[in-house]
């Protein structure tokens, strides 16, 4: 393998350091990662994101092959690259062990050989109620369906015929290149919930959390890149929202700003659970202050009292502040969850736009377009 290094042709990097950054009283498990550059060539921007090839947890294929009656040595062709190789491997590396459909659920059916597995998955199959029929396929893994129905017993090359693509991660990189040439940083929240009775872990998180080798050159990655990203001049002021994982970039740019001597200031918003468990990055972010590089810090820890505080509360305090420095050319960013928070945040901006700047809220939503327009308002989220 040689560079250049992208996504059809990763670098296997080194894993140089894996350390917790929530509390062990917290109740989520956020990682910080080194990853080693050295010897590919790699270069990043702050802004961009790393590509992470993850492989499946081993014991969660042995389950699989246990539960579906192989023994891994069955060769398979894979489809599309059309290699041939071992189940065992291809389950591995190359195919993701969430996500079957109801056309696999149909196979299933068709190889069922005992009369109640047949009801079970024809009932499902035929559900009216497209809710309830999402959501039973979704509590389920592939390994699921074949524990509930023993009898229905597919071949190796059906199965695999029927499953995804394991796809690569992204992560965003949350050191700085000013700082940090040979090594990029992440800031990972490690997934793990359960479902349908059964503790779940997220395939890529738990990877590096647990299973990635520190020291040996074995991680595939690739540097993603990303419109995402600080303002050419050094001297534009920029505010940044980053609560939860959020914050990656935004370590990554103050860090930025911090190693060139940059003189913009720079005002983040972080939030997260508890003060006491899930600040992330507390030191760094108090060094920075007291090194007056970061101008202002605003925390929300939303659940250290009875009612919720969130970061877009905190910036509705301070809207005759945002808005002045807003006025003053400063760059608007926003990163992390993408179903809820940069939603509410979105409105916030809009309604602190509107308030400040004495518009209307149809007039508020064409200047908000505008400054998304002019590159202000960005936004990284997933
Ligand atoms: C541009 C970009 C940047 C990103 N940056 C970061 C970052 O800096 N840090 C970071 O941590 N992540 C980041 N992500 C998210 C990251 O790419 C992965 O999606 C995340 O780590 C989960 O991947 P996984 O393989 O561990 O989990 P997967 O195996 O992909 O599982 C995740 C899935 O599990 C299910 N799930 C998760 N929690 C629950 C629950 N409580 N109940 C039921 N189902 C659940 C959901 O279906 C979810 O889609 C970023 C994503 C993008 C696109
Ligand atoms: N599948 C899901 O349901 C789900 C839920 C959360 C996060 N996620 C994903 O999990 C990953 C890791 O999450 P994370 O550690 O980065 O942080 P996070 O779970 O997004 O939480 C960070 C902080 O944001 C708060 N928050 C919750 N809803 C908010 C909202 N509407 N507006 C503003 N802040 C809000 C949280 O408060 P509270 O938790 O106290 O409400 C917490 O204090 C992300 O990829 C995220 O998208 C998924």
């Amino acid at each position: 393998m040689s560079a250049p290094f992208d996504k059809n042709n990763p670098f296997l990097a080194s894993l140089v350091d894996r350390r917790r950054l929530s509390s062990p009283a917290s109740q989520k498990d956020t990682q910080h990662f080194s990853v080693s550059l050295a010897g590919s060539g790699l270069t990043y921007k702050c802004g961009d994101s790393l590509g992470v090839f993850p492989t499946n947890n081993p014991s969660a294929v042995l389950a699989l092959l246990k539960a579906a009656g192989f023994t891994g040595d069955e060769q398979v062709t894979v489809p599309k690259d059309l290699s041939s190789i071992s189940l065992r491997q291809a389950l591995s590396t190359r195919l993701a062990l969430n996500g079957p459909t109801y056309k696999f659920a149909q196979l299933l059916h068709d190889r069922a050989t005992d009369a109640a597995d047949k009801d079970r998955l024809a009932a499902a199959i035929g559900e009216a109620d497209p809710e309830k029929k999402k959501a039973w396929m979704e509590q389920r893994e592939f390994l699921d369906l074949f524990l509930e129905h023993p009898s229905a017993r597919p071949s190796s090359q059906e199965l695999i015929e029927l499953m995804r693509k394991l796809m690569p991660r992204l992560y965003s990189i949350s050191s700085a290149p000013s700082k940090y040439p040979q090594e990029i940083h992440l800031t990972v929240a490690v997934v793990r919930y359960e479902s349908n009775g059964r503790p779940r872990e997220g395939v890529c998180s738990s990877y590096l959390a647990d299973r990635a080798r520190m020291n040996e050159p074995d991680l595939p990655i690739f540097v993603a890149d990303s419109h995402f990203g600080l303002p050419a001049d050094d001297n534009i002021p920029v505010i940044m929202v980053g609560p939860g994982t959020g914050v990656a970039p935004f370590r990554s740019f103050v860090m930025d700003r911090a190693a060139r001597g940059a003189k913009g200031s720079n005002w983040l918003f972080f939030g997260d659970q508890h003060k006491d468990h899930d600040f992330l990055y507390a030191d760094e972010w108090s060094e920075y202050q007291r090194a007056g590089v970061l101008t202002r810090l605003d925390t929300a820890f939303s659940r250290d009292q009875a009612a919720k505080v969130y970061v877009q509360d905190r910036m509705r305090e301070s809207a005759t502040e945002l808005w002045k420095w807003i006025q003053q050319g400063a760059y608007f960013y926003v990163c992390g969850d993408a179903k809820r928070m940069a939603k509410d945040v979105d409105a916030a901006l809009h309604s602190i736009v509107a308030e400040q700047g004495s518009l209307t809220p149809e007039a508020a939503v064409e200047w908000v377009k505008q400054f998304k327009k002019d590159g202000r308002y960005q936004r990284d989220v997933y």
